[in-house]
């Protein structure tokens, strides 16, 4: 019996203005409000774009959807001239649960170093919101080192600074099934997942280890979620394309196991 709470998340990536957003959660809360059986027992949160996540805390907190907020990313400064930043105060302030730090396509397009993804993590958590630390092999890597060398590194180097006690979920996203069509298989996701959460218990103890939600990220579906869910060290799912769909999305989170 696992004690975590299962979180689906939907990343929007650079998709949907403001008011296409609205649009998407209004269509998603219908969805969701008509669903077959409870699946209040998962956590369900969306990333939009920064200029959406306003107009999105507005429709959640007028309407109490049980709908967390997540960013796509945050300043690792705490204020100051840094044109272009969005500071995790800021965010914290618009009822901001989650920030993604870490993400490939971050890492990729924009040169963040893992000491980069490092204070962005602490950022987010000094001011209260929890980090979801994105970790993943590219397809050179999974050749040369296998799957799981990459992403443990990653981790390791993103919690370093973070105090023993900070919340954070792990969302473990191979390179190359990202927007490919092609999942990993839930007993790959599986092996990386436990490798994390043994790592875990190494750089932490037992119980966070045991606590802490590792999700698996790279073209989920409704047809795959399942799979996913059933590992006993996959807690959840990190969903980008197919959150932007409304039904497809609100089918991943009724997913049953
Ligand atoms: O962060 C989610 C993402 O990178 C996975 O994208 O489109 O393969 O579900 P997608």
């Amino acid at each position: 019996q696992t004690p975590r709470t299962p979180l689906i998340a939907g990343n929007w990536k650079m998709h949907l203005d403001h008011l296409q957003a609205i649009a998407l959660v209004q269509k998603l809360a219908w969805s969701l409000k008509d669903a077959r059986h409870d699946y209040r027992q998962t956590e369900v949160a969306v990333f939009p774009p920064f200029t959406d996540l306003r107009s999105v805390q507005t429709l959640l907190a007028a309407d109490k959807l049980s709908l967390e907020l997540g960013a796509q990313d945050v300043s690792p400064h705490e204020s100051g001239a840094y044109t272009g930043d969005v500071s995790a105060a800021m965010l914290a302030k618009l009822e901001v649960t989650y920030t993604l730090v870490g993400h490939s396509e971050r890492r990729q397009g924009h040169g963040e170093s893992d000491d980069v993804v490092g204070r962005k993590a602490l950022a987010a958590h000094r001011a209260g919101m929890v980090p979801m630390i994105c970790v993943g092999e590219t397809a050179e890597d999974l050749e040369e080192h296998g799957a799981a060398a990459i992403p443990l590194a990653q981790l390791g180097a993103a919690i370093a600074e973070l105090p023993a006690d900070a919340d954070f979920v792990v969302a473990y996203e191979p390179v190359w099934a990202i927007g490919s069509g092609q999942a990993a298989t839930p007993e790959q996701a599986e092996q990386v997942a436990r490798a994390l959460r043994e790592q875990l218990r190494d750089l932490r103890d037992d119980a966070r280890a045991a606590a802490t939600r590792i999700l698996y990220g790279g073209s989920v579906s409704s047809q795959n979620v399942a799979g996913f869910l059933r590992q006993p060290n996959v807690d959840g799912a990190l969903v980008g394309g197919a959150s932007l769909q409304a039904d497809e999305f609100s089918r991943i989170v009724q997913f049953e196991k």
